[in-house]
């Protein structure tokens, strides 16, 4: 526990001043060098050469599909520092200088997963480093999209996506989550558009299109994020407000109107918001997340307008990492549920806050079963279960499973439940506060809950069992919803029927509907689907939510035949993987990969890299 503090401060020490005490660096180094710390999706060597801080001077090209310019990095070295090695994926390198110094670079092997090493030769007094580079046009960060892919379809768009590990196909960086480093940034957009930034943002377009960008808190890279288009501003509060596409500008307002309310209830919570700003950005819906937690400026999917405020737990998601993930934050990809089941402990409190215990008990409830559904697909004893990853050697983005959102949240509510409400949510905003602006493995959370919770409360909890063991261990708090009840009720009396007396539903919201969806049997008789359809019109519904469950559900009972131009529409529409990968999916288990495949190609130029690595394996895709 004490070295934890020692190391922690001694980070935030050189974060806050640089310092100059070379007894305290060597422990920053030594700290980068031990073994949990140690980053296996990172070529970079911060135990020998650390970068502090980065100034990026870019010019956006939406003809070549390129950013180019240089990035320009302070840097602390160690007194053994023979040369420096950055992340670097798909760039065209054209110099690097060491202080004023031109010096030789070498560009390693590349990994599919990690890109390559860019190392070159520093000494323990070198201070600066500036790389003069440009992007490729297939940087899988990036997204560019055309004036057809956008909403008002009359300017080119572009957006970044740097978690987990794709930062490093923009800008040559030390892409681990355990480095941390102020931003500031000169970007030159053509005239017509507007650049925002994960930073302090402009809110109107000026005459030159020269945008400056400065992000003061030392954040890790893969939270730098940059939004290029035909923006338009609203505000929603006083310190939050809505970026969007004029066309979508006045529902985006609405739909997140609630928005500075969340962060106000997320404050009372624990503790203040560090960040100044909260702003949203709606971005087109060909991105691959829900949202994306960029510091100050949370990146969304259109698919969250449902014209009721009804899916908006993603904003209250998004906005808890202000605190789990972008003020601490994981060390590695393997302590990822670090981020994301705190996070979704996180989101739930917020949500309970706003709307009611019962509401946040169904949010709870739809998670338990996409956590039993993740569990039973990934196999009830295997590793990819346990919270704590092993991911050497594999993709990042295989730990993006409801494990670390769900099991995570869970074990967090398992451990509520032991000590009381209160103590704990007194823990966590103390754990807030103290590891604020800093890194931590699994392994130091343990150590602090240990001490700081369960000793001091003089109680146990079964924390390895749920960190270290498989599947969902049987103190999992799984929470009773009357609501829910209701309609599985519902089902189980109705199910031998021809499905055609219906439920009194008039007042029912988004979740009880999903829930209502998600029980429907897989073998529903044709006649039973039709009565339902008919009923409802699910495929005609304007909340993605339920679209994307009622065609999953349809193909699985062979019941799709009569909306293929709706699944069509949606699935060339729509890039958000966590609805894509369920449907192909079913269309593949249904027999249909020919389907599945025939609309691929026409989808796939809509989608980012991202969500189209992962159709492409689902559907062979290369094969063709
Ligand atoms: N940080 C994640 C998105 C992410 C994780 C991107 C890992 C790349 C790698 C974000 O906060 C998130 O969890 N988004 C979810 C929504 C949420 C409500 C569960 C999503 O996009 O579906
Ligand atoms: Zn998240």
């Amino acid at each position: 526990m004490k070295k934890l503090l020692l190391a922690s401060t001694l980070l935030s020490l050189l974060f806050t001043s640089c310092t100059k005490d070379p007894n305290a660096m060597q422990s920053i180094f030594d700290q980068y060098a031990k073994s949990d710390r140690k980053d296996h999706h990172s070529f970079s060597n911060p135990h020998e050469a650390l970068t502090t801080s980065l100034h990026l001077d870019l010019e956006v090209n939406f003809e070549a599909k390129t950013l180019t310019g240089s990035a320009l990095y302070q840097i602390t070295c160690s007194p053994q520092a023979k040369r420096m090695i950055l992340d670097v994926r798909d760039l065209n390198i054209e110099k690097v200088l060491v202080g004023k110094k031109l010096v030789t670079h070498v560009i390693g092997e590349s990994d599919e997963f990690l890109g390559s090493p860019l190392s070159f030769e520093v000494s323990p007094n070198s201070k600066s480093i500036e790389i003069f580079y440009s992007t490729s046009p297939e940087a899988v960060a990036l997204q560019w999209l055309t004036p057809q892919q956008t909403a008002d379809k009359k300017h080119p768009f572009l957006f970044s996506q740097g978690q987990a590990v794709l930062t490093r196909s923009w800008i040559p960086c030390q892409d681990s989550p355990g480095i941390r480093i102020p931003y500031t940034a000169d970007i030159q957009v053509p005239k017509e558009l507007l650049a925002i930034m994960s930073a302090k943002n402009p809110f109107t377009k000026n005459e030159t299109g020269k945008y400056s960008f400065e992000m003061k808190q030392a954040i890790p890279p893969y939270l730098i994020a940059i939004a290029v288009g035909d923006l338009a501003f609203e505000g929603i509060g006083d310190q939050c407000g809505v970026y969007a596409e004029p066309s979508v500008l006045k529902a985006a307002a609405y739909e997140f109107g609630d928005t500075e309310k969340m962060l106000k209830a997320a404050e009372e919570l624990y503790g203040p918001y560090l960040w100044d700003r909260y702003d949203i950005i709606v971005l087109p819906p060909s991105f691959p997340f829900g949202g994306m937690e960029n510091p100050r400026l949370t990146f969304a999917t259109p698919t969250i307008i449902a014209g009721d405020r009804s899916l908006t737990a993603l904003i209250a998601h998004e906005l808890a990492h202000s605190w789990s993930g972008n003020l601490v934050t994981n060390a590695t990809w393997d302590d990822f549920w670090l981020n994301e089941g705190f996070t979704v402990y996180f989101e739930r409190r917020i949500m309970e806050a706003l709307y009611g215990k019962e509401y946040a008990e169904m949010l709870a409830l739809l998670g338990y079963q996409d956590l039993e559904a993740d569990v039973q697909h990934i196999g009830h004893h295997h590793a990819d279960t346990h919270l704590k990853l092993n991911l050497k050697g594999r993709d990042a983005d295989d730990g993006m499973t409801d494990i670390a959102y769900e099991k995570g949240a869970y074990f967090l509510m398992s451990l509520e439940n032991i000590v009381g409400r209160q103590k704990f949510d007194a823990f966590l905003k103390e754990y807030f506060e103290l590891h604020k602006f800093k890194t931590l493995t699994t392994e130091e959370f343990i150590s602090y809950l240990k001490t700081e919770l369960l000793e001091k409360n003089n109680v146990v909890a079964n924390f390895e069992e749920w960190i270290y063991g498989p599947g969902i261990p049987k103190n999992c708090p799984i929470p009773q919803s009357t609501k829910f009840r209701e309609i599985d009720e519902w089902i189980a009396a109705n199910i031998d029927t021809k499905m055609n007396s219906l439920p009194a539903n008039e007042n029912w919201n988004t979740h009880q509907w999903l829930h209502f969806i998600r029980h429907l049997p897989k073998d529903l008789s044709p006649n039973k689907m039709k009565n339902l359809e008919e009923a409802y019109a699910f495929s005609q519904s304007g909340n993605s939510e339920i679209l994307a469950a009622w065609f999953e559900l349809s193909i699985n009972n062979g019941y799709y035949q009569n909306f293929t131009n709706e699944i069509e529409a949606f699935l060339v529409k729509v890039g958000r993987r966590k609805f894509l990968t369920p449907i192909y999916k079913a269309l593949v288990e249904a027999g249909d990969i020919d389907l599945a495949r025939s609309i691929y190609a026409q989808a796939r130029p809509n989608y980012h890299s991202v969500a189209s690595q992962t159709i492409d394996a689902l559907l062979d895709f290369e094969q063709l």
